[in-house]
This record gives structure tokens, C-alpha cells and sequence, in this order.
């Protein structure tokens, strides 16, 4: 038992070569060492996919919808696909190597490999998560960034890879840096042509009256495991859901607004743009217990 954990893959796809022939599936080794070549083109061009599941007293969250994700973001990029089969286990492994924590992550990660290998590279990291119990009770500010896309780019420029959680997130992470300099704790990005579309690790979901609604996932978002069970939770309550296109007057008038994802899980939104917002405490409870206590 250890507080990381982190297994290398041999052959993180069936349809490239493994890196040693004679090898298991994964071998663990030192998370503080370097393991990473310095050409590997995860590392020179973000050229990879990476998921990052929730684990909750040992056990991983929403990890089949996780896999098949990790599968369509390789798709999008062409890689080869991830066996499913060889990450699952090595993501259950990772989990019960973990000292018991009540809540941690796991992240899979699959690049294209070291230049001119065709072979990808491909391992599971897993720690303890950050304290998120502020920002699930307190609420989160964010501000509303144009993304400088339009919400047709999926399908007129798929190259732009819009809708795949690839590793390039430099974008993600300075548009955080753009919020927390205008004093807010994350950032909503915005399409050209004025559609809410996700934050820089998460889905918008709001409630409309007794409805939840979030941004439909064909306009170069992510498809969220977090938000798709937050929905699956709120059919189970009887509540209608939704998924629509969604204007900046349709999140204004809404009577409460969430970002949700894997580790944070449901974080109420208490201001946009500075101007406060009401916060739904209760339903906010609701909506994280559900979550806390998933069994798939
Ligand atoms: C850009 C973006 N949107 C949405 C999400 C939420 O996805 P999930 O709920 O599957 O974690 C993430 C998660 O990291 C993300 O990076």
C-alpha cells in the first residue's frame, strides 16, 4: 500500500507493437522517477488522451463511460485505440494498490508514443484528491471567456479536435489564469456565435424550474461522465433533463447552475461575471451524496 501509484502499460494498444515482447500487462514503478523519454510526443506536442476518474473508498466512478471516452478521444486523433481490457485492469490494480483514502483519482494516459516508434506510451497514475469540500458547499465564481470558436466547429473543422480530452490543455489552463485574474475561481467558455458551452474541466448543467438542462455535447464539448449521471440521478427523482443549445439569456434566467466533473463532482456556480447567482444547497447535497455513493 502507498499514497501513489503508477503503472507503466506494455502495450497500451492491440493494434501497435508492445514496448517489450516478454513483459506483463503493466509493471509498476516509482511515481517520483523519471519515466517518460524526452521525445515522446505527449510531452513535445501534447499528442495524447488522458481521462481522469473519481475513486471513492477504493472504487473507481463511471469507469466504463471513462474507457469508451478514452477510446473516441484516440479515435478523434487517430491513435490506435486503447484495449480496453489491458487499462481496466490496470486502473482496478492502481486503485487497490492505493492506501485507503476516501476519495482519490486515477488518471489513464495514452500518447502517441516516442517520434518515429508508432508505438504508443501508456500509463495509469493514481493519488489521494484535493479537498474539494469548499467548492461543493461554498460554490464556486466563474466568468464567461469566449472560446473563439463557433458551436458548428465539431462537426466544419474536426481537426481542431474540439469534443476529444486530449493532453493539449494549455488553452484550459490560461483561460483558469485569465479567471483568477479577474478574481473568479474558474471560467465558462462561450461560443463566437453566443452558445454556453463548458468550463475549462467541466459541464454546465442548470436547473430551469423542476428541469435540469446542460449544453447539447455536439457543439465541441465534452461528453461528461459526471454530468451524465447527474441526469441519471435526476430521472431517478422524476425531474424532466435536457440537452440543448443555451444562450446567454437562457443561463441567465436560470434558477440554479452547476459545474460538474469527476474529482470536484457537483460545485454550485454563486456568481457569473460578478453579478451573484442563488444556490440550490439543497439540491446540491442531493445531486454530490448520489455521486459520492456510486456503484458503476
Ligand atoms: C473540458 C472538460 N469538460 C468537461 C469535463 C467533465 O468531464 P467528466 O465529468 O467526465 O470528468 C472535463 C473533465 O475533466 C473537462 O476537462
Amino acid at each position: 500500500m502507498t499514497d501513489t501509484v503508477l503503472a507503466v502499460l506494455n502495450q497500451p494498444s492491440r493494434d501497435a507493437a508492445p514496448h517489450d515482447p516478454d513483459a506483463d500487462a503493466y509493471t509498476w514503478v516509482e511515481p517520483l522517477e523519471e519515466h517518460l523519454q524526452v521525445q515522446d510526443l505527449g510531452a513535445t506536442r501534447g499528442d495524447g488522451v488522458f481521462e481522469t476518474i473519481t475513486v471513492v473508498d477504493g472504487h473507481p466512478q463511471a469507469l466504463e463511460p471513462h474507457l469508451a471516452r478514452f477510446g473516441r478521444s484516440a479515435a478523434k486523433l487517430d491513435l490506435p485505440a486503447p484495449d480496453t481490457d489491458v487499462w481496466r485492469q490496470a486502473v482496478e490494480a492502481a486503485c487497490a494498490r492505493l492506501d485507503p483514502v476516501r476519495e482519490a483519482f486515477v488518471k489513464t494516459v495514452m500518447t502517441r508514443g516516442v517520434e518515429g516508434t508508432d508505438r504508443p506510451t501508456g500509463w495509469v497514475y493514481a493519488a489521494p484528491s484535493p479537498d474539494s469540500t469548499r467548492a461543493r458547499t461554498e460554490g464556486i465564481s466563474v466568468v464567461l471567456l469566449d472560446r473563439g470558436y463557433r458551436h458548428d466547429v465539431e462537426r466544419t473543422s474536426p481537426w481542431l479536435l474540439q469534443g476529444a480530452k486530449t493532453l493539449s490543455y494549455g488553452i484550459n489552463m490560461a483561460a483558469l489564469r485569465e479567471a483568477v485574474r479577474r478574481g473568479a475561481d474558474d471560467a465558462l467558455f462561450v461560443s463566437t456565435d453566443g452558445y454556453v458551452l463548458e468550463g475549462t474541466r467541466a459541464n454546465l448543467v442548470m436547473r430551469v424550474g423542476d428541469r435540469l438542462v446542460t449544453p447539447r455535447t455536439d457543439i465541441g464539448i465534452l461528453d461528461g461522465t459526471t454530468q451524465a449521471d447527474v441526469f441519471r440521478f435526476a430521472e431517478e427523482q422524476g425531474m424532466e433533463t435536457a440537452y440543448e443549445l443555451v444562450t446567454l439569456d437562457d443561463l441567465r434566467a436560470a434558477d440554479a447552475l452547476w459545474l460538474v466533473s469527476s474529482v470536484r463532482q457537483a460545485a454550485p456556480v454563486r456568481a457569473v461575471d460578478g453579478e451573484d447567482r442563488p444556490v440550490d444547497a439543497e439540491l446540491t447535497t442531493r445531486i454530490n451524496d448520489f455521486l459520492l455513493a456510486r456503484s458503476v
